[in-house]
Parts: structure tokens; C-alpha cells; sequence
């Protein structure tokens, strides 16, 4: 195998990201076809002249996002489920129905404790106002007038594609401006993809077990009836899902909420393997996925397969949630009807932020705070996992380094709820993990916390580690 023609650029840096990149652009140009053998890393790594480590790390990357394969005595070859784009032949795409919709507002936490952990939200005292102010003033002046008017519902087109460049760089998505629609946020496109599948008739969605709960309110009111399907260290159990009715699942792949585990090879082709067996759906919640900190985080499954993936993203983990601006990454009918449910409920999404982001994006704005952001968590959650470990005996903390927080499992016995009640009287506010899990579990799941670590710095994290300590120590005596 002679010809593979990997570009890259030396001085770009991040060499094996980059081959990851090529051997992604050539499985989805055909140029590689399923089962096509690769050359082992050590000749691959002699003939572009890089470490054999680069090419190592390349090919691990590939082979947990379910691109490559790799087997004992018979090397390395590109997955059968990773396919070539061809162009979206109407026999298989779904009706969509739009539905009118109903907004519920989410839960929220305090804001009142000493130390703020309620989980999933990020550090907001980092937010780069003057730079944010900066991308709003230059879009602004740039900005013509006839662009004030009422906007492409799908979301502006500069916005479309930068989106359409960050997430194949960054989420190793297969992205075009067009099958791209911008929405309020992640929970805005879960929404209004759930609706559209209960008004086609598809009430029935599988979500994993336990899951987030502050979405549990929008499933039930877009009309959806949930088949709870188990996680565990690999993930969302296939097996389990191809047993219920659904043909629709809600997912969080490269760093489950709230367990923080990643779905492993195996089971991310099981889970296409099984979209495509019941001419099926996965609607991709990619909520924090910037955030990997012991390597490169895995693709989405989207840039598996984007005719059976709905991708949702948005930056309220990596900005803020105030800005509420987010994206769905659909086939193309989908995309259209999402398209069309924004003209018919809300005439999308406000113009200027759009332009601010994208001017963000461009100026390479993002990727320089997403890079401090990752170095700050990274150490906040090194700082709370080792503070744990010294102040609060016999907890066991899952999932990988990742996102802006921890899934704790407490002592078996111990009451979860007393637990938290006993932190917040010490000033610390946590989640407890009882509300996300489904009917079957809420009473027997082991009792755990979720950490939100994004908003203290590291030594308030290691206060608030101590108090957690002592609260469990206090209901532990009753
Ligand atoms: C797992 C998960 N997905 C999605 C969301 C909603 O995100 P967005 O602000 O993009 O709507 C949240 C918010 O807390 C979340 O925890």
C-alpha cells in the first residue's frame, strides 16, 4: 500500500492529528474502502518520515472512533461500517413532521452556596468578555443592513461554514454548511428533533440509564415515551436497545452523561450497526466534547455515519450557556425540516451573536480559549480527584479525564440524599445522581454525587472536598 497520499504540514504541528484527519478524508472519498489492510505503523511511519508514535497514536484515534480496525495477526484495516459519503438518495430519508412547540423552562441550581458544584456549568467568571465584545464591534461595523433584517432560519451562512470547518476539525465531524441549522442551544435541537419524530409517529426513544435529568422535562413535553437503556464502563448497551421498541436514541458518546465514560469501538459500531438495522435514528448529544484531557477526545459518531446521526452541539460548556447558541448536524431532509421548524416557531436565531461567533471562531478566538479552558479544568479536576481521595474515604470515582464534572459513587449504604442535604448546610452545593436514573433504578442505583468542578479554582475545590468528606462522615454516624 504505496499510494495513500497523507498530506501534511510540518509546521502546522499535531502531526498525528493530522494523518487521523487524512485517513478520515479518504474512507469518506471511497479512496479507502472497507477492509482495505493499512501498512503496519512501522511502515507508514518510515515512508512519511514521522516517529512510529505519531502513527501509533493516529491509528488508536481512528480505531475508537470506529474508522479502523485492528486485529490480532491481521493488522489494521479500514471498518466495514466506516462508508464513503454518497450523495442522500430520497428512499432513505424519513418523513419529518414539524410540531408547534412548547418551551419548559430547565431546573437550575442556587447560586447562594459558598461552594458552587451543582454540575454542568462552566467557569462563567472566564469568559472572554473583551474578546467576545471585540468579535460583536468588528460584526457589527461589517455587518450590512440589509443583514438586520429577519435571517436565514437555518442560521447565517458565515456562521454555517465556519461551524462546518471547527466541527470536522475539532469533533472529526462530516459537516456541510448546508446540512448544518443553528438552534438555541443543544436542548433547543433535542426538542425539536424529538418532536418531529413523535409527529412522524416514532413516540418510543431509548435514553441511557442514568441520564441527564434536567432534559427528562423536554423529552416528556416534546411527547416522547422513554425505553431506558443501561450503561456501563463501555458505554450504552446495544444489546439492551435492539431488545426495546425504539427506533430512536438519545446518546452522549464521547463522555456519557453523567457517568463519564466513553463508548468504546465495539459498541459505537454496534450502535450504527443497529440505526441501520431498524432504518433508525441517533441523535448525538456532543455536550462537552472539547473538553478531553488525557488525550484526543474521539470523533462524534456523526462523522461515522451522517446519514443515521444527528449531532447537537452548542457552547454553552465551552463559552457559556447565556449565550444560547448551539447547532444540529443532520442529514440533509432532517436538516431541512429543522430548517423549516425554526421559519414556523421562532424565524431563528439572533443575527449578531451569530456573526460574533463565527468572527470568534475565525480569528482563532475559540480554539485559544477552549485551550486555556482545557488546561484550568484539567487541573481543577487533578486537584478534586486527589482531595477525594484524601478527605473522602471509600468514594470511587468513574468515567475518563474529561468534561467539567465528576460522577462520585458514595459508600453502598450511604444515604444519597442526606449526603447532599449535609453538604449544602456546609455551604457546598452538589447533584445527586438518584433523579437520573430511570424507573427501574431510582431506588437501587449505588448512591453517588455529580461534581460540577468548572466554576472553583483549586484550592476552593480542595476546601470543598474537605466539606464533602465531613458530610458523608456526618451521615455516615446518622
Ligand atoms: C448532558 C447535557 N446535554 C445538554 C445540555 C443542554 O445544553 P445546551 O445549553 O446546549 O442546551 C445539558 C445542560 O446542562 C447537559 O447537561
Amino acid at each position: 500500500m504505496t499510494d495513500l497520499h497523507l498530506p501534511i504540514d510540518r509546521a502546522a504541528g499535531r502531526l498525528a492529528a493530522q494523518i487521523a484527519a487524512g485517513f478520515r478524508a479518504a474512507i469518506r472519498s471511497g479512496r479507502l474502502t472497507a477492509g482495505t489492510r493499512l501498512p503496519s505503523s512501522r511502515d507508514l511511519a518510515r515512508d512519511m518520515d514521522v516517529s512510529r508514535g505519531v502513527v501509533v497514536t493516529a491509528y488508536e484515534q481512528l480505531i475508537a472512533e470506529g474508522f479502523l480496525l485492528a486485529r490480532r495477526g491481521d493488522g489494521t484495516r479500514v471498518a466495514p461500517l466506516a462508508r464513503p459519503d454518497a450523495p442522500p438518495p430520497a428512499a432513505r430519508q424519513q418523513a419529518w413532521p414539524a410540531e408547534p412547540a412548547a418551551e419548559t423552562p430547565p431546573g437550575g441550581p442556587d447560586g447562594a452556596f459558598a461552594y458552587d458544584m451543582w454540575p454542568s456549568q462552566p467557569d462563567l467568571a472566564a469568559f472572554p468578555r473583551e474578546r467576545w465584545a471585540a468579535a460583536v464591534r468588528a460584526s457589527l461595523r461589517a455587518l450590512p443592513n440589509e443583514e438586520l433584517g429577519y435571517p436565514d432560519p437555518g442560521g447565517v451562512p458565515a456562521l454555517r461554514a465556519e461551524l462546518a470547518g471547527y466541527l470536522g476539525r475539532v469533533r472529526a465531524a462530516n459537516a456541510d454548511p448546508d446540512q448544518i441549522v443553528i438552534m438555541n442551544g443543544v436542548a433547543h435541537g433535542l426538542s425539536a428533533v424529538v418532536r418531529m419524530l413523535v409527529g412522524d409517529g416514532h413516540r418510543e426513544l431509548a435514553v441511557e440509564d442514568p441520564t441527564s435529568n434536567r432534559q427528562l422535562p423536554m423529552l416528556d413535553a416534546a411527547g416522547a415515551r422513554l425505553a431506558r437503556v443501561p450503561v456501563d464502563a463501555e458505554g450504552v448497551d446495544v444489546a439492551a436497545l435492539a431488545r426495546t421498541e425504539a427506533r430512536a436514541i438519545l446518546v452522549t458518546p464521547a463522555h456519557q452523561y453523567p457517568t463519564g465514560v466513553v463508548l468504546s469501538p465495539g459498541r459505537r459500531a454496534a450502535l450504527i450497526a443497529w440505526a441501520r438495522d431498524v432504518d433508525g435514528l441517533i441523535i448525538e448529544d456532543d455536550y462537552d466534547a472539547e473538553f478531553r484531557y488525557d488525550r484526543e477526545p474521539v470523533g462524534c459518531l456523526q462523522g461515522i455515519d451522517p446519514d443515521r446521526v444527528v449531532l447537537l452541539g452548542s457552547v454553552s460548556k465551552a463559552l457559556a450557556p447565556a449565550l444560547r447558541l448551539g447547532w444540529a448536524v443532520a442529514p440533509p431532509k432532517p436538516a431541512d425540516r429543522l430548517r423549516t421548524h425554526r421559519a414556523h416557531n421562532d424565524l431563528g436565531a439572533p443575527v449578531l451573536e451569530q456573526h460574533a461567533l463565527a468572527a470568534f471562531i475565525s480569528t482563532g478566538g475559540y480554539d485559544r480559549h477552549l485551550r486555556t479552558m482545557r488546561r484550568q479544568y484539567r487541573a481543577r479536576r487533578d486537584v478534586l480527584v486527589e482531595a477525594l481521595a484524601e478527605h473522602v474515604p471509600g468514594v470511587r470515582v468513574h468515567g475518563v479525564s474529561a468534561g467539567i464534572h465528576l460522577y462520585v459513587e458514595l459508600p453502598p449504604g450511604t444515604d444519597e440524599a442526606a449526603v447532599v442535604a449535609a453538604a449544602a448546610r456546609l455551604g457546598v452545593s452538589v447533584g445527586g445522581a438518584a433523579g437520573m436514573w430511570g424507573p427501574g433504578r431510582d431506588g437501587t442505583a449505588p448512591p453517588a454525587l455529580v461534581l460540577g468542578y468548572g466554576r472553583l479554582g483549586e484550592s476552593r475545590l480542595a476546601q470543598a472536598a474537605e466539606l464533602l468528606g465531613r458530610a458523608i462522615a456526618r451521615e455516615a454516624r446518622g
